[in-house]
């Protein structure tokens, strides 16, 4: 008990000092190409180097971080509609300090939800404010009009691809429709399962170019994780590649991207526009 309310203190603390929030939802045109196990490591990465990360599951009922983490979730985001629990309720500890809050049957649910069920939801997550410096939205793959107003809410999309044809097919699909509903989207692209450095940089520069080419569109690459079993091991062991296997292919290369990632955020950044930003242009859409 004493331990949760210092806890409790601690957070709200942290909460008060003026961080700014950055939200980033990671996405991908065909499924499983590893987002799920790109945005789990790439959060704890992001811890690693002293930047704050919560994670949060908004794939529309087929949730799996957790699963990936091995943990249960007892409370998931809906859970904020009963009047006693607070955003710090719903957040499970997951392994290496990342926090993770379950999204519940997504944006479905948020979609059906009366004014002011939503203002009260949507008043409940402003703690995160100031606590995160990094919030990060896994969602399904796809296009649906519901992540299509995710997406377009955040301050950055990472679309993740294999440098397989039919997933970079899907994926340009996905920039090309971010691109039409608002040219100013800031779009990063991450190879994964790139079997070398090579087939990275390849995949990475033959999407920019088709982007540059079609949509006069800048993307900028993050990079490339490999492609590596012990992404597969861990998976089966549901603990995170970057925890167990720390200095396997896969770990390094997110290492590296998570490094190319910061060092490109403080050189480039626009300010980001926060959680209530978001959650006000999520409104609006909603709407
Ligand atoms: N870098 C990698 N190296 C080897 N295998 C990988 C790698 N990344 C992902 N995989 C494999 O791909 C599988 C799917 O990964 P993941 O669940 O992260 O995909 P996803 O894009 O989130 O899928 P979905 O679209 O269903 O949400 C993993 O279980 C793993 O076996
Ligand atoms: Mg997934």
């Amino acid at each position: 008990m004493r331990d949760q309310a210092e806890q409790l203190r601690q957070r709200i603390s942290q909460s008060s000092q003026k961080r700014s929030t950055k939200l980033v939802t990671v996405t991908s045109g065909k499924g499983g190409v590893g987002k799920s196990n790109f945005s789990l490591n790439f959060g704890l990465g992001l811890i690693e180097k002293g930047n704050k990360a919560v994670l949060f599951d908004v794939d529309l009922g087929l949730a799996n971080l957790d699963v990936l983490m091995g943990i249960t979730p007892k409370k998931h985001l809906f859970h904020l509609l009963e009047p006693e629990t607070t955003v710090w309720d719903i957040m499970e500890q997951g392994p290496g300090q990342l926090e993770f809050i379950a999204g519940g049957s997504g944006f479905t649910q948020i979609m059906q939800l009366d004014d002011d069920k939503l203002d009260l939801l949507f008043s409940k997550l402003d703690p995160l404010q100031g606590y995160a410096d990094t919030i990060i939205f896994d969602t399904g793959a796809g296009l649906s009009k519901e992540s299509l107003h995710f997406m377009l809410s955040s301050d950055e999309v990472i679309v993740v691809t294999t440098p397989e044809p039919p997933a970079i097919t899907d994926a340009y699909a996905v920039i090309k429709m971010l691109h039409s509903r608002n040219p100013a989207v800031k779009i990063r692209l991450v190879i994964n399962r790139a079997t070398s450095e090579r087939e990275g940089k390849m995949t990475a520069d033959k999407l920019a170019m088709v982007a540059k080419r079609f949509l006069n569109m800048e993307i900028l690459s993050l990079g490339f994780v490999s492609d590596d079993t012990h992404v597969t091991k861990a998976v089966k062991q549901q603990r995170p590649f970057l925890l167990t296997y720390p200095q396997s292919l896969a770990s390094r290369s997110i290492r590296n991207l998570v490094g190319r990632y910061l060092e490109n955020s403080t050189k480039t950044d626009i300010p980001a526009i926060g959680l209530k930003g978001f959650l006000t242009r999520l409104k609006n859409f909603i709407r």
